[in-house]
């Protein structure tokens, strides 16, 4: 049976970009996502860029999240963001544990359970982010890693929680390396994540967005979403230039 879910190809700044180039960069993007009404598009620009292109993306079909927030509501904690401020900020979705916050800033998944409690309580949606080592898929450990990982910051929530819920896969081996996984090494990770899914919340788990995220690019995107489990692309490097995300964008169905 043919899946309902809306495709979803976000990109995913990192720490990159001048002011100059995300304004440039979002009003590219908004161009090329309105040729595509059967596909959404999503920007994670860094903070301090948020509110530039949420002014640039409003009354369009792009989305906005931030890469992060804090595990505290509000408060005397200098240097951190709260979800309510991001609320604020105009986004609407939170990247929560991707795989350099979980590996170089060692991120516990009882912290990121934490963040993703926050996020909800705002309302917006949460992006759960899992994901091996090279080490764990070598020793036959994948799949147990990853729904550890989701277990770990999911299995608590409430069934209507749920609707606010996405997950990207991102196998920690393929981010940033030009070595995407296979499509069908990515599909069978996405089916045993919706497998998964399905006895935390029946209901969730055929609407449950499931995005594939590691060296994505126009090359090979079209394999990978033709998966039946593969929802959408989580996108670094190739999301950073124009010509590359347009493409993406074109691509992503
Ligand atoms: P790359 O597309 O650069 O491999 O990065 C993937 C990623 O980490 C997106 O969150």
């Amino acid at each position: 049976m043919a899946n309902t879910r809306t495709p979803l190809i976000a990109g995913n700044w990192k720490m990159n970009l001048s002011l100059a180039e995300a304004t440039a960069l979002a009003s590219a993007v908004k161009d090329a996502a309105a040729k595509y009404t059967d596909r959404d598009v999503l920007l994670y620009p860094t903070f301090l860029q948020l509110t530039r292109v949420a002014e640039i993306v409003k009354g369009s079909r792009v989305l906005l999240g931030a890469q992060n927030c804090s595990a505290e509501k509000e408060g005397a904690f200098t240097g951190e963001i709260a979800a309510a401020q991001i609320k604020d900020a105009g986004a609407g979705y939170i990247l929560i544990g991707h795989s350099e916050r979980r590996h170089i800033l060692k991120e516990s998944d009882a912290f990121l359970k934490t963040k993703i409690d926050r996020v909800l309580d705002e309302g917006l949606m949460a992006m759960l982010c899992v994901g091996e080592t090279l080490d764990e898929r070598e020793s036959g450990r994948a799949e147990t890693v990853v729904l550890n990982q989701l277990n770990a910051a999911l299995s608590h929530l409430t069934k209507d929680a749920w609707k606010h819920i996405a997950i990207a896969y991102e196998p920690v081996w393929a981010i940033g390396t030009g070595k995407n996984a296979t499509p069908e090494d990515a599909q069978a990770m996405h089916a045993a994540i919706r497998k998964r899914i399905a006895l935390l919340n029946a209901d969730a788990a055929p609407t449950t967005r499931i995005l594939y995220g590691g060296s994505v690019k126009p090359d090979n995107v079209a394999a990978l979403m033709a998966k039946e489990d593969i929802d959408g692309a989580l996108v670094g490097g190739a999301s950073l230039k124009a010509e590359s995300f347009s493409e993406l964008i074109k691509l992503a169905k």
